[in-house]
């Protein structure tokens, strides 16, 4: 496995796999790595005959007040996982490589990066597409693999690549969950064991509504005051928001017989964590 930390080494080792015909199948990551990013690497492994992983920890996506430095570097662990899993490339570029002085450009989603995540953490997903697209003209993927779970930054990416006629194709990985049913976040770290305990409601909420919609009902309005109502049972969690919205536009749904996303984000004390359900079209 080769570890490239310069943008140059990136694009020409890109370059020159695809003139051997390679497939290049990329997986962004922050690093601190878990099952969740390792179910990425491994589907990208049944679709690239490259498999490449960039692990940035991206200042650009972090409000002046979150945890830009606290957040887990675990360069060496994550590097020995990927080694196991098959990986052929890390890239693991550094803040001022990727953010040289006098960088000016910025790509923004207009309307979708001020949904959801995007309200409550203003600049957010203006950073989060800037690096995605950088990396994608680093790294040139024929793929790319997302989680499901950062449902809202799904949406943004593709419309991203749609509108920009990038050349690659998104894909879309399932949440992996602990057995208890709390989805993996590289944030899950920062939890004591009782706000651990305190957490699983998000995806008791999550489960309840997807029981509800399964028994026919459609409305986004009942629904949502299902999830609240379990949401309220933790007095422990601040809720940041639980909306019912269009997987693709982020706009509330009135009914969600058409297929909805269910997204939700609570702290914990002060750790942010977010889950999601899709309701599939009835
Ligand atoms: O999902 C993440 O870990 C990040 O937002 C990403 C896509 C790697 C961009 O920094």
């Amino acid at each position: 496995m080769r570890i490239i930390r310069d943008i140059r080494d990136m694009q020409s080792a890109s370059r020159a796999a695809k003139a051997q015909g390679s497939t290049i199948c990329f997986v962004p990551t922050m690093g601190a790595l878990h099952e969740g990013h390792l179910s990425l690497v491994r589907y990208a492994r049944t679709q690239g005959t490259l498999v490449v992983v960039s692990i940035f920890v991206n200042p650009l996506q972090f409000g002046p007040t979150e945890d830009f430095n606290q957040y887990p570097r675990t360069l060496e662990a994550d590097c020995a996982k990927l080694e196991a899993e098959g990986v052929e490339i890390v890239f693991a570029p550094s803040p001022a490589q990727m953010y040289p002085e006098g960088a000016k450009t910025v790509v923004y989603v207009e309307g979708l990066s001020e949904k959801l995540d995007g309200l409550s953490r203003p600049g957010h997903f203006k950073g989060v597409s800037t690096v995605v697209a950088k990396l994608f003209n680093i790294v040139k993927p024929d793929y790319a693999i997302f989680g499901q779970k950062d449902a809202a930054q799904v949406a943004v990416l593709r419309r991203m690549v749609r509108d920009l006629n990038m050349d690659l194709e998104l894909i879309v990985s399932p949440t992996v969950r602990e057995a208890d049913g709390l989805a993996l976040s590289s944030r899950n770290v920062y939890l004591t064991p009782e706000q651990r305990c305190q957490a699983l409601v998000l995806h008791r909420a999550l489960l309840k509504v997807e029981a509800e919609a399964k028994s026919g009902e459609t409305s986004a309005e009942k629904l949502r005051s299902i999830a609240l109502s379990v949401l309220a049972s933790e007095p422990a969690a601040k809720l940041d928001y639980l909306e019912i919205v269009n997987p693709d536009t982020l706009e509330p749904v009135e009914d969600t017989s058409k297929g909805a996303l269910v997204a939700v984000a609570a702290a914990f004390g002060a750790t942010r964590l977010i889950d999601n359900v899709l309701l599939p079209k009835l």
